[in-house]
């Protein structure tokens, strides 16, 4: 296969790159592991941010960059922040113009929600269904321009030459072998890694941070990888996520005895760790809905609605829904410029698998899917400028090629007998428990010494469940993603943002820097 651009990872960020960069004219392969509709952009119900000022509140772009900056406590990149904020409006427009249908005033204008962290109503939104409208739409887009969707392939590794983007390997599930893609460009959109915190996530199963795995073994650093977002309200007992869009519409948080103990529109981290204090003082905690306006409900969050019926059997317009925060973000990814360019050139990471600071210590509920349509965009056309450039394929490196080879034969040999999903479930125990939202030196330290047994059972597995190659290299990233967000908890010896540490509880300005990470540390041992 040979394209002038590749895209990995079919999220709002990847589609809309994948777009951009057919519609200025190249040949695009638009790559997934499973479907292009399998993705987290669709688990962002409640909205999606740009300063329009609609509801006459005095809303503008300057407040979209100060509550953003504010947001990232200390570590967000102002310029990254700039470009984000002054072009989500536009990227609004844009889908807009594909088809996306959002909820409108009476006057015509887009209507707009409050979401956390800000005390404009910035949020634009389709119900409470915002990321499924989009997404729908932009895959409707991506097949009417004839962009080649390739499913089903697990991008393995980069290939480079000469320190320029080459093409990809690729692990075609049908047929379990090892095929190459060729590219003058490549844009790395494979999103984030919090699905690893299975059982205790809101994320669809596939974000396992492979993409962020791929740039640390082709030699990127990964930055701020210790900042995982914990959604405050998940649905307790599931991995279903209360939009934010319901406190946004009036829901109030309280706990057992009916007392309210946090503003519920700060930001996620401080009603997440509020959340947990009263977990930790013996009381459960609620999201109530009952004096919210019925027709609201009904409208727009009439999703909710039907999910808590139909999964607790609670009318939300009647009764508190019961909660527990649940993973749902990671702010960390591979370190880029502030539009996503790397070090390897030709190679741009944006959305949630890159990290070109523009969420800092912690992201505002509604700016991702903007983050995503806003520098996917971005990198599709660089990339494009990129191949005009480049004109030729750097040409693929064969060694390289049957290295991949080789360890998918070693992985296909051993796949018989191990249990991946039990194996998953064991990561996601270590890293809730371990590297959760309460964090401790200790702890992290010992958890290492855990990763590594899990992965010698992949190794030396007697199980007889079996499982595909695909999901033996996800878990074979997995773990090398947690050791990475581990090691990176360990230095930051402070408490900042989404990243808390009962050993150093205070925010220390020492620490107002990013971290960063390289494969060789995260594979050093103590
Ligand atoms: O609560 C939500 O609807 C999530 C939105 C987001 O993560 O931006």
């Amino acid at each position: 296969m040979k394209y002038d651009i590749v895209v990995i990872g079919s999220g709002i960020t990847g589609m809309r790159a994948a777009i951009e960069a057919k519609e200025l004219g190249a040949n695009v392969a638009l790559i997934t592991k499973t479907s292009p509709i399998s993705n987290n952009s669709f688990m962002a119900k409640g909205g999606i941010n740009a300063a329009f000022g609609n509801m006459g509140d005095g809303d503008n772009v300057v407040e979209h960059i100060k509550d953003t900056i504010k947001g990232s406590m200390g570590l967000g990149e102002e310029k990254a922040i700039r470009i984000f904020c002054e072009k989500a409006p536009d990227s609004i427009r844009d889908l807009v113009g594909y088809g996306v249908e959002f909820n409108r005033l009476p006057n015509g204008k887009l209507a707009q929600r409050p979401f956390g962290g800000s005390k404009f109503k910035r949020t634009i939104f389709s119900a409470d269904n915002t990321g499924p409208v989009i997404m729908k739409t932009l895959h409707k887009v991506v097949k009417d321009i004839d962009i080649d969707i390739i499913k089903n392939h697990f991008a393995i590794n980069l290939l480079l030459k000469d320190g320029k983007i080459a093409g990809v390997t690729l692990l075609d599930e049908k047929t379990d072998q090892v095929v190459v893609c060729e590219a003058k460009s490549i844009v790395l959109a494979g999103g984030g890694f919090a699905s690893l915190y299975k059982n205790y996530t809101t994320n669809v199963g596939d974000s396992t941070g492979d993409s962020v795995a791929m740039g640390l073994r082709s030699g990127l650093e990964a930055m701020d990888m210790e900042f995982i977002q914990f959604h405050p309200t998940g649905l307790e007992g599931t991995n279903y996520l209360v939009s934010e869009a319901a406190r946004g519409e009036g829901g109030k948080l309280i706990n057992s005895d009916g007392e309210a103990f946090v503003d519920e529109l700060n930001t996620r981290d401080f009603v997440t760790r509020a959340i947990v204090k009263e977990i930790q003082r013996g009381k459960k905690v609620f999201l109530d809905l009952t004096d919210v306006d019925e027709e609201v409900i009904n409208t727009k969050l009439i999703n909710l609605k039907k999910r808590v019926k139909s999964l607790k059997k609670i009318d939300i317009a009647k009764e508190p829904i019961p909660l527990n925060p649940l993973a749902h973000y990671t702010m960390g990814g591979v370190a880029t410029d502030p539009i996503g360019k790397t070090k390897i050139e030709g190679l741009f990471v944006v959305g949630e698998a890159g990290n070109n600071g523009v969420n800092g210590a912690n992201r505002l509920g509604g700016n991702s899917l903007s983050e995503g349509a806003v520098f996917g965009k971005i990198a599709g056309y660089e990339a494009v400028k990129f191949s005009y450039k480049t004109k030729q394929f750097a040409g693929v490196d064969y060694y390289k090629i049957s290295k991949d080879i080789e360890l998918i034969e070693k992985i296909k040999q051993i796949k018989e007998k191990v249990d991946v999903k039990n194996l998953r479930n064991e990561l996601g125990e270590l890293l809730f428990h371990k590297v959760g939202i309460i964090r401790n030196g200790y702890q992290l330290k010992k958890v290492m010494k855990s990763f590594d047994e899990l992965e010698n059972k992949i190794y030396n597995s007697e199980d007889e469940k079996g499982s595909k190659t695909a999901e033996v290299l996800e878990l074979l990233n997995g773990i090398l993603i947690a050791k990475a967000i581990t090691k990176s908890a360990l230095k930051r010896e402070e408490s900042r943002g989404a990243h808390f540490r009962m050993d150093f509880p205070e925010r220390d300005f020492r620490f107002e820097k990013h971290t960063l990470i390289s494969l060789d540390e995260i594979q050093e041992t103590e």
